[in-house]
Order: C-alpha cells, then sequence, then structure tokens
C-alpha cells in the first residue's frame, strides 16, 4: 500500500541562525523521508519558522528592526544551511503568516465553541517602565531561601529551591533593572483537565506504536499526574505588548500564546505549500483540507526530548476539540553534544554548521556520521571530532568508495568498460540474498534505527573488499589467461557497489548521484539494486566520489585562533550595529578580577595557554591565545580581569570557562590587562 505522509521537523524560533542540534534533527528526517520515498510512498517534509513570542520581539527591538522584518531576516539565512546539508524541505514558511493567523483564529475559536476555554484573572509582575508583563525568565532577585543574589524567577541556581517569583526578595526586572509590581490581568485557558480532554489523550497516548515507549511513558505521567502534580489548564493568552496573533472576538488586545501559534505553523506551512501549487507540482492533487481530511494520510512530527509535553498532551488535544486530524506519530531524539558537552538551544557551542560548510567540509561526511549515531531511542548523541574523521574515513573513504575506485580501474582499462556476465558466485556466497540485505536494513531505515543501518550496510562493504583482496585482481591481472576471472570478480564487486549504493542513498543522496552517473544507470527505488547490472553494461570513467576528512579541517572548524581573538566586537556583538551600546548592554558583561594561579602548555596548540583562574568564587578554566607572549611560568601568580558570564565554548583542547582580555594592535604583541594593586580575584570590573 502506497502511504500518504506529512513529515514535520520543530519549529525552529527565528532568533538565530541553525546550530548543530537543528541540523542533527533535519538531517534524521531528510533520511527517513527519503527512504520512503525509495519505498515508492508519497512523502512530504515541511518546515517553517517559528516566529512569535516575547523572546523574539525583544530581540527585534534590541537589534533596532521592528520584529517582522527581524524575522525575515532570519528566514532568509535558512536556504544556505538546508541547500548546504541536501535537506529538501518540500515546502518552509512562517507563523507570521496570513495562513496560521487564519488557522489558529479558527482553532482557537473551535476550542471556545467545544467550551474548553474559560477566562480568569491572574496577578503577574510586571514591569512598570518596560510596561510589560514579565515572564520568569525575565525576573531576577534574591532566593527566599539561602539569600543568593541575582537568582531567576523560577528557581536557585545556587541551592535549587523551586519556587514563584513573587517569592523572590528584592526582585528586579532583567529588562529594565526596574521592581516589578503585581498587576491583574485577565486571561484565557485551555481547559486541558476536562475529563473528555484527559480520556481522548490516554487513548491517543497508548495507541501502539504511536510513541516510542519512553516517551508514552512520560505523556502518562504528566496526564495522570503524580504525586500533588496534575495535569493543570494550560495559559493559552499574553497580554500587548506581545509578538503573535490576535485573540479574535475579543474587544481588549491580547495574543495567542506562542506556543499554541507554533504547532499549528505545521498546518499553516502545508497549507501554503498547497495553496501555492507546489504540492500539485509534486503530484498531490487534492488540496490543503482534502489531503488533511484523507484516510490514510499520516502526520509525523520529528522533535527533541525537550519538547514532547507541548507535542504528545497539548498539541494532539487541540487538534481533536478543533476538528483536525491528530497526529500519528511524534518521533523524540536525544540532544546532540559536542565532546560530551551539551548542546543548548540558546548557547549553540561548538560545532557552527555554517563555519563547516563555509570550510568546504563534505556535507555528507556530517550526513553520514549523525546516521552512524542515531538510533529510536530517546539518547543524546555525541560528536566527536576524533572518531567523526576515524569514521568517514575509514567506513565512506576506507571501505565504501574504495571499492568502486579499485574494481571500476580494470574494468575500464582492459574491459572496454562494459561489465562481465555477475552470478552469485562461490566466493560473496556467504552473504544473505540481496532481497533480505535490503529488507533488512530497510526495516531499520523504517524504525529509524540508522546507527543499525550503517552498521550493516559496512560489514557487507566488509566482505566485498576482503572477497576482492583475497582474489588478488592485481596478480590475475598480470596475465591475460586470468582475463575471464578478472572481469568477473571486478564487475562482482562493482555491482555490490551498486547495492551499497542504494543502501545509503537515503543518507549520501548527492554522492550516489554522482555513482549513477558513473554506475550508468538509476537507483530511485529501494529495489533497484536486487538483481545485478546485464552482461555488457557500459559503465563511465570513474571520477573521484569523496576526499577523506583531514585533520586541519578539523582543527579550523573549532577554530583556535577565532575562539581565543579578544577583540571588542566579540565582547559586545550588540555593538556591531552603530558602534554605540547602552550602559544595560555594557553591564551584561560580568567582568571580573581573576588570579592566574596556573598557566600551562597545551599540546599540539600554537596559540594558546590554558589557564586555571581563581575567581575568587572557585576556579575556572579558560584557554587563551596568548601563548606568543607569554611564558607559563611568569603568568603565575598574577591578576587580570575575566569575562565570567561568557558562555562555555567547547574547543578542540578541552571547554574554556570565560575569557581573559588583553590588548593587541596592528604591531606584534599582546599585553594582558592587570588591575592596581588592592584589587582582589571576584571584585566586579565596571
Ligand atoms: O523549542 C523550540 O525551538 C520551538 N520553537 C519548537 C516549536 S515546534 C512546533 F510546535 F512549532
Ligand atoms: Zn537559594
Amino acid at each position: 500500500m502506497r502511504r500518504r505522509l506529512f513529515v514535520t521537523t520543530a519549529l525552529p524560533y527565528a532568533n538565530g541562525p541553525f546550530h548543530i542540534g537543528h541540523i542533527m534533527e533535519y538531517i534524521q528526517a531528510d533520511i527517513w523521508v527519503r527512504f520512503q520515498r525509495m519505498q515508492g510512498h508519497e512523502a512530504h517534509l515541511i518546515g517553517a519558522d517559528d516566529a512569535h513570542g516575547a523572546p523574539i520581539m525583544l530581540a527585534a527591538e534590541k537589534a533596532g528592526k521592528p520584529p517582522e522584518q527581524f524575522v525575515a531576516e532570519i528566514a532568509r539565512g535558512r536556504k544556505q544551511y538546508l541547500d548546504g546539508f541536501h535537506i529538501e524541505f518540500d515546502n518552509w514558511h512562517s507563523t507570521h503568516s496570513k495562513e496560521n493567523t487564519e488557522l489558529s483564529q479558527d482553532i482557537y475559536r473551535k476550542l471556545v465553541n467545544a467550551g474548553l476555554v474559560y477566562k480568569e484573572p491572574i496577578a503577574q509582575f510586571f514591569d512598570p517602565v518596560k510596561g510589560m508583563f514579565l515572564a520568569d525568565r525575565y525576573i531576577k532577585g534574591e532566593c527566599p531561601n539561602c539569600g543568593a543574589k541575582d537568582q531567576y524567577g523560577d528557581a536557585c541556581e545556587n541551592c535549587g529551591t523551586v519556587y514563584s517569583p513573587t517569592k523572590l526578595k528584592n526582585p528586579y526586572s532583567t529588562l529594565s533593572g526596574a521592581k516589578p509590581v503585581l498587576k491583574s490581568s485577565e486571561h484565557h485557558f485551555f481547559r486541558l483537565s476536562d475529563p473528555k480532554c484527559k480520556e481522548f489523550l490516554r487513548e491517543w497516548i497508548n495507541k501502539p506504536g504511536r510513541l516510542q515507549p519512553q516517551v508514552a511513558n512520560k505523556a502518562k505521567e504528566w496526564l495522570e499526574g503524580k504525586g500533588d502534580k496534575t495535569l493543570a489548564d494550560w495559559d493559552i493568552s499574553r497580554d500587548p505588548p506581545y509578538f503573535g496573533i490576535r485573540i479574535p472576538d475579543i474587544k481588549e488586545e491580547k495574543y495567542l500564546y506562542v506556543w499554541l501559534d507554533a504547532p499549528i505553523g505545521y498546518l499553516a506551512s502545508l497549507k501554503n505549500y498547497f495553496d501555492s501549487g507546489k504540492a500539485r507540482a509534486k503530484g498531490e492533487t487534492r488540496s490543503f483540507a482534502e489531503f488533511l481530511a484523507a484516510d490514510g494520510t499520516e502526520m509525523i512530527h520529528f522533535i527533541g526530548k525537550d519538547i514532547i509535553y507541548f507535542h504528545t498532551l497539548f498539541w494532539p488535544a487541540m487538534l481533536q476539540y478543533s476538528g483536525y486530524k491528530t497526529p500519528d506519530h511524534v518521533y523524540v531524539h536525544g540532544f546532540i553534544t559536542v565532546s560530551g558537552d551539551k548542546m543548548s538551544k540558546s548557547r549553540g557551542t561548538g560545532v557552527d554548521p555554517l563555519r563547516y560548510l563555509e570550510l568546504g567540509m563534505n556535507p555528507e561526511w556530517l550526513r553520514y556520521y549523525i546516521a552512524a549515531k542515531l538510533n529510536a531511542n530517546v539518547e543524546d548523541i555525541d560528536f566527536d571530532p576524533d572518531d567523526f574523521k576515524a569514521r568517514v574515513n575509514s567506513d565512506l573513504i576506507g571501505k565504501f568508495v574504495n571499492i568502486a575506485a579499485r574494481s571500476s580501474k580494470f574494468i575500464s582499462d582492459r574491459f572496454d568498460s562494459r561489465l562481465a556476465e555477475i552470478k552469485r558466485t562461490q566466493w560473496l556466497g556467504d552473504l544473505p540474498l540481496r532481497e533480505d540485505i535490503l529488507r533488512s536494513i530497510g526495516a531499520h531505515y523504517e524504525n529509524r534505527e540508522f546507527g543499525k543501518a550503517v552498521r550493516d550496510t559496512m560489514m557487507i562493504a566488509d566482505k566485498v573488499n576482503r572477497y576482492f583482496d583475497s582474489a588478488q585482481p592485481w596478480e590475475l591481472a598480470k596475465s591475460q589467461k586470468n582475463d575471464t576471472r578478472l572481469h568477473e570478480i571486478c564487475s562482482e564487486s562493482l555491482d555490490y557497489f551498486r547495492l551499497l549504493c542504494s543502501l545509503l542513498r537515503p543518507i549520501l543522496p548527492h554522492l550516489v548521484k554522482q555513482a549513477e552517473r558513473f554506475l550508468n544507470c538509476e537507483l530511485q527505488r529501494w529495489d533497484s539494486a536486487t538483481t545485478p547490472l546485464p552482461a555488457g553494461h557500459k559503465i563511465n570513467r570513474y571520477e573521484h566520489l569523496m576526499t577523506r576528512v583531514e585533520e586541519k579541517q578539523l582543527d579550523a572548524l573549532f577554530d583556535l585562533s577565532k575562539e581565543t581573538a579578544m577583540t571588542a566586537p566579540q565582547l559586545s556583538p550588540a555593538a556591531a550595529g552603530d558602534g554605540v551600546i547602552s550602559i544595560d548592554d555594557f553591564n551584561k558583561i560580568d567582568l571580573r578580577i581573576a588570579k592566574i594561579v596556573k598557566a600551562e602548555h597545551v599540546d599540539g596548540a600554537d596559540k594558546l595557554l590554558k589557564l586555571t583562574l581563581d575567581t575568587g568564587n572557585g576556579t575556572r578554566t579558560v584557554f587563551a591565545g596568548i601563548k606568543s607572549a607569554y611564558d607559563p611560568a611568569k603568568l603565575e601568580g598574577r591578576l587580570t580581569v575575566m569575562v565570567a558570564n561568557l558562555a562555555p565554548r567547547k574547543m578542540k583542547f578541552g571547554v574554556s570557562e570565560g575569557m581573559v582580555l588583553a590588548a593587541s594592535g596592528d604591531g606584534p604583541g599582546v599585553f594582558l590587562l592587570s588591575p592596581d594593586s588592592g584589587a582582589q580575584p571576584g571584585m566586579r570590573v565596571k
């Protein structure tokens, strides 16, 4: 049966470029969709920017741009990443769009009609200077439990106590510094606790095969409550100023909370895809409404583990009670770490995907490496530069591409580029039948066990290489009387290379396209290579399919010199535009006196010294590009100035937890800053 698939990836916030975590998710979905198409299924991969909400509104304000312009500029930057990594979305749209406004208001109205929306006044902190209500993350103060300063409105990072922002002592708004006041406003709530809602969700969550077991368990825990925690109703309205979609049919200016309109963006992008004629161009002749309502249309979301709650409770309930189709599957992946360091959404440290592309690194290396690490569980995966290099070079170059290079040479040079008849000869006899290989590796793809698909594919590549080696074609080639055997071995190896190309096509679409030209055959369908190419089939001249990963590329990717540059624009990207920053901007930089307690050379680094700093509040490790100017022994005991609130950055040699300040000019020399005598580690510099 031909499946009809509507596949999405989580909509990224339109306030920054993609990081490696986004790219991983898109690669996962893209591989799965490409595999489905090879199976002959109809699949549409749909994405969009998640454009609304307070953080984006504030980011736009800070950039001095209207939010519409701000998000449009971010959207324009998406293509280079997607094209760069061969990620083929059928449509990319935005939640800030007419389709999303219409759909969100429609869904809101239907929820009201279903009796699932009620209004209730709530008192919340309000910033009288900014004139806006403050989400917890914009409020800081002293912890009510331990008294630690500068703690966020929801929990103390020092003692771990969880509280509501109104419990903070001496609270202040992180936006203006003003003391927030309590103010009441009427909010709209989605009655998620309604028994019919819960009953529906119970059934939805428990449908076998819909969710990964781990995910279903998590959702059930939230649904049924644990201890005194029960499923709470959901606050879906926000007061102005807000960048979002107006709540319809009421006099007051209120907006839908961004998390209500965000997933509706999946539908909005799909609608735009249909209404713009793009779906028709891909052979889907139904309308948007017909497609969604049609029997057998499957709606499948790929998401990260941090947004399970929204996708397994709010989203299906919203759809159910507004009369739309509910999701068939939500496939959840873990995070990607870089050398064991957590990739955070807001501060994407580690591998910068754009830099990767700009360095001319092959996107299919990353696709392959990520595929090799992915499985169907909600597990984090790690990008380890050494492992990356070893895997790509040994698997893709050493095993896979090598077969084509070696076998095609004899065929071109000796046999007029024509293949011999390919029999299932003895020497590959212990490989399973091609049908069985395709079936079992196909099942791995279907189940998102890409790591297993890669492993089993490479086992076949290993075998082909071993047999090729044991037949010693280069020896056979010494005498013409061995021609038949030589021809047979090379043809057979090359046809197995063709099978391997089929098996890797979802992961390496670009390479396989080149290989199709070289092999002079098409591999569009999963079963294309079930039967061998016929005797006499003519191939084209082999051209290099892939180069090796070089150590220096990885060095450049982790960009040692740039990571340690200590220049003003780096300290304050906000200043890049007009050169002027406000005192608030300046105050965001936490400059502290630090004492260098240890300074060491770093193996393999030309420019870096590893510094251990006493910050007055524990020690930190910082890698500084000052090796050319300082003898480490002479630095120990010295005071300097550090940026204490710089996001930690993963570098090739370890994590750098801050930055020390130094001066440099056009000429040679780097000059570390020192405070006047009397300064102590931990003192604030301002
Ligand atoms: O967590 C996030 O990055 C959200 N922007 C994901 C939204 S997914 C969907 F609901 F739009
Ligand atoms: Zn505390």
